[in-house]
């Protein structure tokens, strides 16, 4: 049993972080964060947009201000980006900040949950079951190493699969009692979008 601050989701695109997390979070009586929507509302632009401005590794950067800012927090449900795993000081600072679930998913339900989508800038590719797979392919070990547990979300839907992640959070993670606060890691400054 693992005792931690908070519950961290990390994984691939649609192994649904933020639709698991969301019900998990109600059930568990926890606020969630999703740290997508975090550097969006810190930056007061898009994921698109930043991508477009910055790069990708721009974006990387304020990902990993932003994770830094929100796991300093205790008792909440996170949901990172798909590619939170890729830089080193992410993956150390997780597991010692939150239990950390790996949703894995085959590439066959990926595909089918992300059809309709356009606002991953990774995925606006011609051929996205191969951008996926090369993905899969290089993040894999990274949420390996990084995980306390990997829970598969197969076929089943929102609701099974949070019942059952909820039953397996039961034996393997216990929320850590609150420490003194510190420091409040300041917000990131908002971009300049202007033309
Ligand atoms: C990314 C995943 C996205 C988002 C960004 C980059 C990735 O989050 O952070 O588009 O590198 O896999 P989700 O995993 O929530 O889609």
């Amino acid at each position: 049993m693992k005792s931690a601050p908070n519950l961290i989701l990390i994984g691939p695109m649609g192994s649904g972080k933020s639709s698991i997390g969301r019900r998990l979070a109600q059930r568990l009586g926890l606020p969630f964060v999703d740290v997508d929507r975090e550097i969006e509302h810190a930056t007061g632009a898009s994921i698109p947009l930043i991508f477009e401005l910055e790069g990708e590794e721009g974006f990387r950067e304020r990902e990993r201000d932003v994770l830094a800012r929100v796991c300093a927090g205790h008792g909440q449900v996170i949901a990172t980006g798909g590619g939170a795993v890729l830089l080193p000081a992410n993956r150390e600072l997780m597991p010692t900040r939150g239990f950390v679930v790996h949703l894995s998913v085959t590439l066959d339900n990926q595909l089918r949950r992300l059809v309709q989508d356009r606002n991953r800038p990774l995925l606006q590719h011609p051929d996205r079951r191969e951008r996926l797979r090369q993905l899969g392919e290089q993040r894999a070990p990274l949420y390996a190493a990084v995980a306390d547990l990997e829970y598969d979300t197969g076929r089943s839907g929102v609701r099974q699969a949070v019942e059952r992640l909820e039953t397996l959070l039961q034996q393997h993670w216990q929320l850590s009692a609150p420490q003194p606060p510190a420091p409040e890691i300041p917000a990131p400054a908002p971009m300049d979008t202007a033309p």
